[in-house]
């Protein structure tokens, strides 16, 4: 690898404590640009626009942020802080429904408000940042897990195709589903991954193609409606992809598209394989159907990333940022913790 993927820092803290900094996604591939966010609106602002997005950092960047925003709650009191706490809590919690980290991390950091309820609030500020660093430091030792667990599955020379990104750039370190990837870059698998452009929003083509030709990983960019083409050929030997939130059955919620590619793969005979940390388990939500999933603005689909409008004034567009794949066609459930095959009894994990 000539490049290592690790200078990019998706999300982290600012050395004094006082702001979360982001790589801002919205800018890629044009030109990396870190933006410093201190205020609670500031970060909401940021996930709700997916300048931090994908699961695991959208999970980070909120624990952080909760720190961030602590350390400004301005009360002597342990009932003055919690109240506010739990305000903030809700108020980030809202920005994105599906990915179930971000909830998950905002969870874990209340649960540390709650366990020292009698601790001098300066204390309690402060167990909260080590809190947060604890939540990225654990995701990063699951993705590179996660990436040897699949790397197991894997042959050198394979094709692979992933949807959207699920990357470094959607996690704290390498990502979920492109962590075999870099594995086997460093050991010289010669992986050919094949990345879906992913509409509306293109995380395939401005993030998971730029991330991967940073590093000289040989990619491809195809779009959505050329999975098939490749596959038929016989360019494609696997499809990894990520997950913003597993129902205790198996069924996946995941980028929009994602379910198609999953249809397509058991067609050709190709095994599928979602790739994600146990933090994205819901064991609370029984089956896909229990899964919100986030609608987002229609002009998504009909105005941005064009020069003029590319749809009639006044037509309905219905912009649903992910589906659910059912259990019954993903091949596997790869964690940190191992391999999950049918019937997929995730409680285990
Ligand atoms: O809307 P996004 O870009 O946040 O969607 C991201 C995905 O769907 C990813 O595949 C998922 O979050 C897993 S990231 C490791």
């Amino acid at each position: 690898m000539n490049v290592d993927i690790t200078d990019l820092k998706t999300v982290r803290l600012s050395q004094d404590g006082s702001a979360v900094i982001i790589l801002d996604q919205t800018c890629l591939p044009g030109s990396e640009v870190y933006v410093s966010l201190s205020s609670a609106e500031e970060i909401w602002e940021a996930i709700y626009r997916l300048k931090v997005r994908g699961a695991p950092a959208i999970g980070i960047a909120a624990a952080y942020g909760i720190y961030v925003c602590s350390r400004q709650i301005a009360a002597n009191t342990y009932g003055g802080f919690c109240s506010e706490f739990l305000r903030i809590k809700d108020y980030l919690a809202s920005s994105r429904p599906t990915a179930v980290n971000l909830v998950a991390a905002l969870d874990r950091m209340e649960k540390v408000v709650v366990a020292h309820s009698v601790n001098p609030v300066p204390e309690i500020v402060e167990l909260l940042r080590v809190e947060a660093e604890a939540i990225r430091a654990e995701d990063a030792a699951a993705c590179r897990k996660i990436g040897e667990n699949c790397l197991s599955l894997l042959r050198p020379g394979m094709g692979i195709l992933t949807h959207c990104n699920a990357g470094h750039l959607a996690v704290s370190e390498y990502g979920t589903a492109l962590a075999p990837v870099y594995l086997g870059e460093e050991r010289g698998y010669g992986f050919k991954v094949f990345a879906d452009e992913t509409r509306p929003l293109l995380q395939g083509a401005r993030l998971t193609a730029y991330e991967l030709q940073k590093v000289g990983v040989d990619v491809t960019l195809i779009c959505d409606n050329m999975a098939s083409a490749v596959m038929r050929k016989g360019w494609v030997q696997a499809v990894v992809v990520g997950c913003d939130r597993v129902a205790a059955n198996g069924d996946t919620a995941n980028k929009i598209g994602t379910s198609g590619v999953a249809i397509l793969a058991r067609y050709y005979g190709i095994p599928f394989y979602v790739l994600g940390p146990t933090s994205t388990i819901d064991l609370n939500c029984p089956d896909g159907d229990s899964i919100v999933i986030e609608e987002r603005n229609p002009k998504e689909i009909t105005d941005m990333w064009y020069a003029s409008r590319m749809a009639p004034e006044g037509v309905k567009a219905y912009n649903p940022a992910f589906d659910v794949t059912p259990h019954d066609l993903i091949t596997a459930i790869i964690t940190e913790k191992g391999i999950a095959y049918p019937p997929f009894r995730l409680e285990d994990f």
